[in-house]
């Protein structure tokens, strides 16, 4: 399949965003002008399947952190493809590994770590990366894991990096264990985590503004390792709590650091915003809202999570959203809701309510 048909996921009525970029064309390119027969290829971070359905007639096993990407991937393979979510899930050896590179280096040098343990010495690691997103310190990190890195001529703004195996077997450093502010037991971060190595200002600012009210049910939308949500917890014991993200570590992190704070169980979405919740259900939804999807710029996942929070929403609940001031949320809120309340401003932030009525 050519990489101009690839659609990103979801579909969007008038979508001027491609489902693919010129480092996956790269690589494509590289790759395909090569004997991959009987080879094993690992795809890492494709992001809406430009890569998958690309190399889909060889021996391929695809990997994404993303339901984003694995929603795009698997629509765009008509559900030929069906990648793992795990880095724990790999297995065996393989030949080839080609990597979209992610922004997150933490992200990359856990993938890079388990990686060690499924290659030999004539494996080869191709990375693509758009230069304008390309970090210096993945040089590092591939020559400290991998082996001596070479790079080929940018074309389209893209660029490849390629290094052969001649390191060893290591174990990766995460998930890493951080403290955050007034809480007294320390939260598991998984690597592929917003804010990871400490506290966010924004989100610090939020904690201080969790709502009290009779909620017998709350969604912390946008999760990260849950710290919104198990803060809504402490003030609210007796609710049902929820939690929802696009990242599967993102996921996995909040359900260890909730289990590791309550003793109850909450519900863990890995899913795009709240796409496929229940109706009419929540007394609260929380949401700090990401302004980007993977290094796409923009405000359509805010603009959607917004929406999924109004159907999930039970009449009478409330949407508290914080955002940069210059966001713009409460506009869209107000548009939205009909009604949009400014609880607390600082020098950055604007934390506002939107009721469903
Ligand atoms: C700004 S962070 C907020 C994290 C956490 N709630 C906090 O306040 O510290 C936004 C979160 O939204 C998640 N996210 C990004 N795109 C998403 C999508 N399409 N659906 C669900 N979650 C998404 C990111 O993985 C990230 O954890």
């Amino acid at each position: 399949m050519p990489t101009t048909q690839i659609k990103r996921y979801p579909v969007r009525k008038n979508e001027v965003l491609q489902g693919h970029d010129s480092a996956d064309d790269l690589i494509l390119q590289h790759l395909l002008s090569t004997d991959l027969n009987g080879k094993r290829i690992l795809i890492v971070n494709d992001h809406f399947g430009a890569l998958s359905c690309g190399l889909e007639s060889f021996d391929c096993t695809t990997y994404t952190d993303s339901y984003v990407s694995m929603m795009g991937i698997q629509s765009n393979s008509k559900q030929k493809i069906r990648p793992i979510n795990d880095l724990s899930e790999l297995t065996g050896f393989y030949d080839i590994v080609c990597i979209q590179l992610p922004k997150n280096m933490s992200f990359f040098e856990d993938i890079l770590c388990h990686l060690t343990a499924h290659l030999q010495s004539h494996s080869k690691i191709i990375c693509g990366v758009m230069v304008k997103h390309l970090a210096s310190s993945c040089f590092d990190l591939l020559n400290k894991y991998i082996g001596t890195t070479r790079t080929g001529l940018a074309h389209k703004k893209a660029r490849l990096i390629f290094a052969d195996f001649q390191q060893g077997v290591v174990g990766t450093p995460y998930p890493q264990s951080v403290r955050m502010d007034s809480f007294e037991t320390p939260f598991v971060n998984h690597s592929n985590l917003f804010s990871r190595e400490r506290l966010d200002i924004g989100t610090r600012f939020f904690l201080e503004h969790i709502p009290q009210g009779q909620f017998e049910s709350i969604l912390d939308l946008g999760c990260a390792n849950g710290i919104i949500g198990i803060k809504a917890k402490l003030l609210h014991p007796q609710a049902k709590l929820h939690f929802s993200d696009d990242s599967a570590m993102a996921i996995k992190s909040a359900k260890e650091n909730y289990a590791n704070h309550f003793g109850d169980e909450a519900v863990f979405d890995w899913t795009n915003c709240y796409e496929n919740g229940p109706r009419e259900t929540l007394d609260l939804v929380l949401c700090n809202p990401p302004f980007h999807q993977g290094n796409t710029i923009g405000d359509f996942v805010s603009s959607q999570m917004f929406q999924d929070a109004r159907s999930a929403l039970k009449s009478g609940g409330l949407l508290r959203v914080i955002g940069n001031s210059h966001l713009g949320y409460r506009l869209k809120l107000k548009k939205l809701f009909g009604n949009c309340r400014i609880v607390a401003t600082n020098q950055k932030f604007v934390i506002c309510d939107a009721l469903k009525s």
